[in-house]
């Protein structure tokens, strides 16, 4: 089979509050998306996952959604979507949006109608329970924001589950008219060009069908947020979800499941990865790739590494395509973890693994967690559970431009702060900069598009030494090796005999790597590509 666009090509993530403002209102509007796709194109990336665009109060910041039919005022027009699809069409970046199906925003017409009364025919559209016998909520899930997960509603008299926020009640995918009403809302941007859809949570969309309390988690601290007080084990990942990710899917082969015109639809699914694996489909297929998450929080050790890879791989069902992810909107980014220097190696790493890379916007400036004092918080999730840095603001700064006031990213205050660095940290000077980590970024990118090897080439783990990490990908004769150290010693890694006889493609310091006898010189903290022959 030949390999198609989301396999070979890199998707990068925009959250379009904090890319691009074009009216001076302080926000990032489909507009300034446009404005820089020609910045991406010259990035080397081939797909934009935007966070979601549609009519929204923004309690959640747009995962609150109010009509999947439509473009939220704030961010502009259905017109104005339709001109960035085009234009970026044209420059033959695809689009990819958000899609939320889990909860609507508690504005959405349709819980409106649902909670007006028991017997409103939407009423089943969410779920309503009775409370416990003690007047209690029906059982003890808690939000992922904290609290319980379910809300009384005093006008009808019943609770409401909401898994996020008291204003994203969850919809009732158990009910068909949900189901299609949801299909529906696919169907209308899919219809517009849409390349493909990030799917929101989709491993909690079906909660166990008598709501059973969920265990108690033994390891639960109070540091890890109230969430993790029980075990998600009948509130979400049901076996039933994988036939409604197997209907999604062939709603978008129906677009296109061939050639350039093939549509794609990811999942964000946080899970071990032998759960994990099951949403790539059963018996139908399932999402084309299910976000795999593990490189954010694993230790950044080079033999756990190299076991988490293998194990990743080797989970993969038949014809499954991997995925690899570093950074996004939820999740403290990586220059944050893992330091400057590592962050160039975790650059390698994301655009050399075997599989699909997602890059979030702002880590190819090696733009850290920005520091937000009170007064400038704006995610619920920090409001409701404040000091457990669980508050995702500080990685959904603005994207620095250039070094003037608002860094070319508005004209007048933006909606957080900028990164205090942005004077030296911004795309104007680092795409001048032959060592800064953009324009590593951007060698990486063209070299994966050189290259087969790095995009449909085998992976093999390499025995490395202490603290490196090292593969091989390979192309029929194209052959490459992947060397990182993880740190901060030199270290000598024996080349095998084939690539003795070897040329440096690209390091993170720079591109005079000795090879020495047989043997790779690593310098402290240095990643490195090379090649046989
Ligand atoms: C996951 C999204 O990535 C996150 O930002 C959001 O708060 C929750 N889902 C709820 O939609
Ligand atoms: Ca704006």
């Amino acid at each position: 089979m030949t390999a198609l666009w989301w396999q070979t090509g890199v998707i990068y993530q925009v959250y379009p509050r904090s890319f691009q403002d074009t009216n001076g209102d302080g926000l990032g509007d489909l507009k300034g998306i446009e404005r820089r796709l020609d910045y991406l194109v010259s990035l080397g990336v081939d797909a934009i996952w935007i966070s979601p665009i549609y009519p929204s109060p923004m309690i959640d910041f747009g995962y609150d959604v109010a009509d999947y039919c439509d473009v939220d005022p704030r961010f502009g027009t259905l017109a104005d979507f339709d001109d960035l699809l085009a234009q970026a069409h044209q420059r033959r970046l695809k689009i990819l949006l958000d899609f939320v199906p889990n909860h609507t925003s508690d504005l959405h017409p349709w819980f409106a109608e649902s909670r007006s009364s028991r017997d409103n025919a939407k009423r089943d559209w969410y779920i309503w329970r009775d409370p416990a016998p003690d007047g209690a909520p029906p059982n003890n899930w808690i939000s992922d924001f904290g609290g319980s997960a379910w809300e009384w509603d005093e006008v009808t008299g019943q609770f409401y589950y909401h898994a996020f926020l008291k204003e994203q009640p969850d919809l009732n995918w158990r009910h068909p008219a949900v189901q299609l009403a949801m299909y529906g809302a696919m169907r209308f941007w899919f219809d517009r060009g849409v390349d493909g859809f990030r799917i929101d949570v989709l491993w909690h969309m079906l909660k166990a069908a008598d709501f059973p309390d969920n265990p108690a988690n033994p390891a639960y601290q109070p540091a890890m947020g109230e969430m993790h007080r029980v075990i998600q084990v009948h509130s979400t990942d049901q076996p039933e979800v994988h036939s409604i990710a197997a209907e999604m899917r062939a709603i978008a082969d129906s677009y296109g499941a061939q050639g350039r015109g093939a549509r794609v639809l990811i999942g964000e699914i946080y899970l071990p990865v032998d759960r994990l694996m099951q949403y790539y489909g059963r018996e139908r297929a399932g999402v084309h790739l299910p976000f795999n998450f593990q490189l954010i929080d694993a230790p950044w050790e080079a033999r756990s590494l190299a076991k988490l890879i293998a194990d990743y791989e080797a989970a993969l069902p038949p014809g499954a395509w991997p995925n690899w992810v570093l950074g996004n909107h939820d999740r403290p980014r990586v220059a944050a973890k893992r330091g400057q220097t590592q962050a160039r190696v975790a650059a390698v790493l994301l655009l050399t693994l075997r599989g699909t890379p997602t890059l979030y916007y702002g880590d190819e400036l090696g733009l850290s967690d920005v520091e937000i004092s009170s007064g400038q918080i704006r995610d619920p999730r920090e409001l409701r559970e404040p000091g457990l840095a669980l508050g995702r603001d500080p990685v959904r700064t603005p994207m620095p431009w250039d070094k003037s006031e608002n860094a070319g990213f508005t004209t007048t205050k933006p909606w957080l702060p900028l990164n205090a660095d942005h004077s030296t940290r911004n795309v104007a000077q680092m795409i001048e900069e032959p060592q800064s980590i953009l324009t590593l970024y951007r060698r990486l990118l063209a070299l994966r598009r050189d290259c087969l090897a790095l995009t449909i080439g085998d992976f093999m783990l390499l025995d490395g030494a202490a603290d490196v990490l090292a593969y091989e990908r390979r192309h029929r004769a194209e052959r490459l090796i992947v060397a990182l150290n993880l740190g901060g010693n030199s270290q000598r890694l024996q080349l095998p005999d084939w690539a003795h006889d070897c040329r440096i493609l690209l390091s993170t310091i720079d591109d005079t790597e000795p090879v020495e006898g047989g043997a790779l010189l690593l310098r402290s903290n240095e990643g490195v590509i090379i090649k046989a022959g």
